[in-house]
């Protein structure tokens, strides 16, 4: 699974580095280097929101804040990766 936090000024602004730093942390303590890969990249278009996060190729833009990503994480990451 590839995930792809926007790292834009906007979504910068609203805590990127954060969000990754985050993410990270949540993909070594589930062990789950070998299936996760974390990118970042530039606009998605989705600026007014949080933290724009993207899975794969989907449409779906995903909006994540430092508080919010945990939750997702969760719900979002371990439920697809066990679908
Ligand atoms: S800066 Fe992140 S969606 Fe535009």
């Amino acid at each position: 699974m590839l995930i792809s936090v926007c790292i834009g000024s906007a979504c910068h602004l609203k805590g990127s580095y954060d969000v990754i730093d985050k993410l990270q942390e949540l993909v070594e303590d589930n062990d789950l280097g070998d299936q996760v890969e974390l990118k970042a990249v530039f606009c998605l278009g989705n600026c007014q929101n949080g933290v724009s996060v993207k899975i794969d190729e989907e449409e779906n833009v995903y909006s994540v804040t430092k508080k919010t990503v945990n939750t997702f994480f969760e719900d979002v990451i371990k439920t697809k990766l066990t679908a």
